[in-house]
């Protein structure tokens, strides 16, 4: 199949599950989504609905138990070396300082010293990590090594850019100067972007589509176009009526959280 009309990504009738203690677990199942190129799709659900999966698949880390996950029309078989993935957790090496992290996809490119040296001091200005070059991973916040993570992945220059709630562990400010930050990274570069997040509200306020899913297995519930400009003011599109319409609707459609998913 090397057609590519359905867009950059194509999920076709997806599942997933896992054999755990002699048992089958059925985590997400009839996964049908197209993603354009330039897009950015967020996904949004309780937790436990498949969402990390997905993006484990499209990554070619997963294989998907039923149908096929396509990247520009082609079977993901083994690593997806079109996508970059920043993990729930950082990754960050213990034993290379905030800079060298950074530096790490460059080395691998074989960038020129100098010219590699810039590209680190851009990446940690972007991130506002300025001042914490020679700190370790460990010697600073849970917020500081995520946007860190972020300038890695930036600094790897993935065709698309596959995020598992990168955002979550900070504050409002810098959380929305990072989703600032993507969006235009988006518009620059027409990166291709899928985004996990836990919060409605950036899951509309980020995104063109946002695929709202509902547990047990995983299954897509509703895919909201938000036809919200490509280009938009993070800051004041929270006070947006066509923002809090959406944001009110999605709200609405997660509260109901199920019971079992406490402890599960
Ligand atoms: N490698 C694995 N082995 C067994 N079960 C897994 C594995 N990865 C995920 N799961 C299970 O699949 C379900 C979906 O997980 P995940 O994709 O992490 O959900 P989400 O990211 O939406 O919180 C969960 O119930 C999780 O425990
Ligand atoms: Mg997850």
């Amino acid at each position: 199949m090397g057609d590519v009309s359905g867009g950059l990504i194509r999920f076709s009738a997806v599942g997933k599950t896992f054999q755990t203690a002699g048992r089958t677990f059925e985590a997400v199942a009839g996964i049908h989504l197209d993603i354009q190129e330039g897009e950015v799709v967020t996904l949004v659900g309780p937790s436990g609905c498949g969402k990390s999966t997905l993006l484990n698949m499209t990554a070619g880390l997963m294989v998907p138990s039923t149908g096929t996950v396509l990247y520009r029309g082609k079977q993901v078989a083994g690593l997806n070396r079109h996508v970059g993935y920043m993990t729930q957790s950082d990754h960050l090496l213990p034993w290379r300082n905030i800079a060298s992290n950074i530096s790490v996809p460059l080395e691998i490119k074989g960038m020129a010293r100098a010219k590699a040296r810039n590209r680190v001091a851009e990446l940690v200005d972007l991130v506002g990590l300025a001042g914490f070059e020679s700190s370790y991973p460990t010697q600073i916040s849970g917020g500081m090594r995520k946007r860190a993570a972020l300038a890695r992945l930036l600094a790897s220059d993935p065709e698309t850019l596959l995020m598992d709630e990168p955002f979550a562990a900070l504050d409002a400010q810098l959380r929305l100067a990072m989703q600032t930050e993507l969006l235009r990274v988006r518009e620059r570069f027409g990166k291709t972007i899928i985004f996990v997040t836990h919060d409605p509200d950036e899951a509309i306020s980020i995104a063109d589509r946002c695929v709202v899913f509902t547990g047990g297995p995983g299954r897509i519930a509703q895919i909201i176009k938000t036809g919200l400009p490509r280009k938009r003011d993070l800051a004041r599109l929270r006070f947006d009526p066509q923002f809090l319409d959406l944001a009110r609707g999605l709200w609405a459609q997660l509260a109901p959280v199920p019971p079992e998913e406490e402890g599960a």
